[in-house]
């Protein structure tokens, strides 16, 4: 935690990008990326739900110890899926503590910054569990929000979302991820926090940036919102061999000669 301190203090941007498996976290190990997130958008990126609200702890442990294992040397952190940390304190602990010590990772991540939820990070900080926070957009809340908008565009709202990003600086969270927020406000929160924010959809001023790794590799195409950007066309690689390997398949030139084995001499 201290070197992500460190690198905003430096103004070394932080990279995050999210994992849930271990190849792909292996990858993001090699290619030293800071910060591997097991987002709870697994319920919606591997487990093919609409939300994040159906996963549960059981299903982000069982990927987030896969991530680990990928990417041993790396600074982990899982969310806490919908309603593990809502309930009550000591069930926030119990469960920060399975995902702690069940998947080997560093750190967890909870939504929201209203008084409850800081009692809770101030709770887990004193349990010793790092905790990282996420406000504006909330997706597990998106029946309450009304749809997945950008937070805090008002002037009341903005206030809100500032103070509570400082509550949760108060409370002991060492980062603060800001998602769908307008560039003023994530300037201005980035400004008056001592720990890092990390940017989702909240311009370029942020200390460091997350993006899903299945969008930011172009898997899902027909997912282009304003803040993201395609930096691999993935999915239509993937569909090219997919078509390739049938075709060959169908025709009989795979497998070939070179790909068989012989008897034993
Ligand atoms: O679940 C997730 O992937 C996230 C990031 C989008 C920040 O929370």
């Amino acid at each position: 935690m201290r070197r992500f301190l460190e690198m905003k203090q430096a103004g070394e941007r932080i990279v995050a990008l999210t994992a849930y498996d271990a190849l792909f976290a292996g990858l993001l190990e090699d290619e030293g990326v800071d910060l591997i997130l097991v987002g709870d958008s697994l319920s919606e990126v591997m487990l093919g739900y609409e939300s994040t609200l159906p996963v549960t702890l059981d299903e982000m442990i069982h990927h987030a110890a896969a991530v680990r294992r990928g990417a041993p040397e790396s600074f982990v952190v899982v969310d806490l899926p919908f309603l593990s940390y809502q309930v009550s304190v000591d069930e926030s602990i119990r469960n920060s503590g399975r995902v702690l010590k069940e998947t080997g990772a560093q750190a967890v991540k909870l939504e929201g910054g209203d008084p409850r939820t800081c009692q809770t990070v101030e709770a887990l900080v004193t349990s010793g569990i790092a905790v990282m926070g996420h406000l504006g957009l909330r997706p597990q809340s998106i029946h309450a929000l009304g749809g997945y908008l950008v937070q805090g565009r008002d002037e009341k709202e903005a206030r809100v979302l500032a103070e509570q990003a400082r509550a949760l600086e108060e409370a002991g969270a060492f980062a603060v991820v800001l998602e769908l927020v307008s560039a003023e406000l994530a300037v201005e929160v980035t400004r008056a926090l001592r720990v890092p924010t990390i940017g989702i959809g909240a311009g370029p001023d942020c200390d460091g940036q997350v993006l899903v790794l299945h969008d930011a590799l172009g898997l899902n195409a027909g997912f282009q919102p304003r803040f993201l950007r395609h930096f691999a066309k993935l999915g239509e690689a993937a569909r090219a061999g997919v078509r390739a390997y049938a075709r060959e398949v169908r025709a009989g030139t795979y497998p070939g000669p070179e790909h068989s084995f012989g008897r034993e001499p």
